[in-house]
């Protein structure tokens, strides 16, 4: 049933997939579930601009695959999908999101990349009742003490990305002290901490902490050069997107890369980012729950059939958001009422997904295993390799 097209997906658009042509369908998230039980609308919030663009394009194509290898169903209902910009940041996404919480024609929302935009969201779909899959923004609070019924997370908590890895990184700098870098946000606050707890508590000392102007820094040079003065024997950072691929590349051009181990969270050398660093990228080590390279069948058919249909391997963006397409499929065949959903996502059990199987924890987030992965060119592409599996983060 897959079909093998691309789309112009760089630009905002409506596409109705239904045989019903994008007719007005009655639904809604409230108690009462829908009018035509038949047919369920899903709005996908996904950044179409500012730097993390290129993510929201993954985390379509994931998503659209679910649908396509489904028969354009989900729960055995026919899916109208709405794509909605989440923009560049809150002052976009916030609004945009506010609405589709308030729409009664969308039965529920998928995707947010931007942790300051999903913490901004979660009042109004509680109000609403209506569910919300995030499908990357990883804010700590999501699935902490703004939890709510009605806000689900297929991804992952930005602490437990940075925690993964700093125990191991600990133990590669011995006596050496790390440099902590990232962008001046919720996430890159939250991943440096994950880190951090880790990493001291396993003996690590810092080296020093910079944060960067988000989505308007393309000079990192003076940032890089103040890492550099610190005489870290690591530097440890999170970027993403257009700002991942400029860190990389000026980190390299500096000279930096022969002479500071790197380590990030994997976030900084997937997909379309690392096809842009390249060499850059050689020998950096991340800690993430997914990469193209895992050895497992689910994960085999979801890379040839994303890969035929994009002309790319899948990223962990499109894999958490195909996610989200299992997990509606199984919580639709309760109902397309918002408390009708909830009740199907607490039922969800185990998901056979490309990044191994892993079920929802009781704060509605994934519990799943991080790797250790290394940039390496296989043939004439660069890759994420699976070197190790890493601690369990115990937050
Ligand atoms: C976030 O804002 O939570 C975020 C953004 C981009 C990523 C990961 C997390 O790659």
């Amino acid at each position: 049933m897959r079909a093998t097209r691309t789309l112009p997906l760089a630009i905002t658009v409506t596409l109705a997939l239904t045989a019903c042509g994008g007719s007005a369908l009655s639904g809604g998230g409230g108690d009462g579930g829908s009018g035509d039980d038949s047919k369920v609308k899903i709005a996908l919030l996904v950044p179409q601009s500012g730097v993390y663009a290129p993510l929201g394009k993954d985390m379509e194509a994931g998503f659209r695959l679910y649908l396509d290898q489904n028969d354009n169903k989900l729960g055995g209902k026919d899916v109208e999908l709405t794509v909605v910009d989440e923009g560049a940041g809150p002052e976009d996404g916030v609004p945009a999101g506010t609405k589709l919480a308030q729409d009664e024609s969308v039965d529920a929302v998928v995707g947010i990349v931007n942790s300051a935009v999903a913490l901004g969201l979660t009042d109004s779909f509680t109000e609403a009742k209506k569910p919300l899959i995030i499908t990357n923004a990883g804010a700590n609070d999501i699935t902490g003490k703004s939890s709510s019924p009605y806000v689900w997370r297929t991804s992952f908590a930005n602490g437990e990305v940075g925690e993964a890895i700093g125990g191991h990184v600990a133990k590669e700098v011995g006596d050496g002290k790390v440099y902590l870098v990232g962008p001046d946000y919720a996430a890159g606050d939250e991943f440096l901490a994950g880190f951090k707890k880790s990493f001291v508590a396993a003996g690590g000392q810092i080296a020093g902490t910079q944060m960067t102007p988000f989505g308007k820094t393309t000079n990192f040079q003076p940032y890089l050069q103040k890492a550099r003065n610190a005489k870290p024997k690591a530097v440890f950072a999170f970027y993403a997107g257009a700002e991942a691929v400029t860190f990389v590349k000026q980190y390299d051009q500096l000279g930096l890369r022969e002479d500071i181990p790197f380590y990030a969270t994997g976030f900084l050398t997937e997909g379309g980012a690392l096809t842009a660093q390249g060499k850059s990228a050689e020998g950096i080590f991340t800690s993430l729950h997914y990469s193209s390279e895992l050895d497992n069948p689910t994960n085999a058919t979801f890379v040839k059939e994303y890969t035929a249909a994009n002309e790319v391997p899948p990223t962990v963006y499109s894999m958490q958001t195909y996610d989200a397409g299992a997990v509606l499929d199984k919580a639709l065949t309760k109902g397309t009422g918002g408390d009708q959903i909830v009740e199907g996502l607490k039922a969800t059990g185990e998901v056979d997904s490309p990044r191994g199987p892993w079920s929802f924890s009781d704060k509605q987030g994934p519990d799943q295993t991080y790797y250790l992965r290394k940039v390496e060119k296989k043939g004439d592409a660069w890759t994420n390799v699976i070197e190790d599996e890493l601690t369990k983060p115990s937050s």
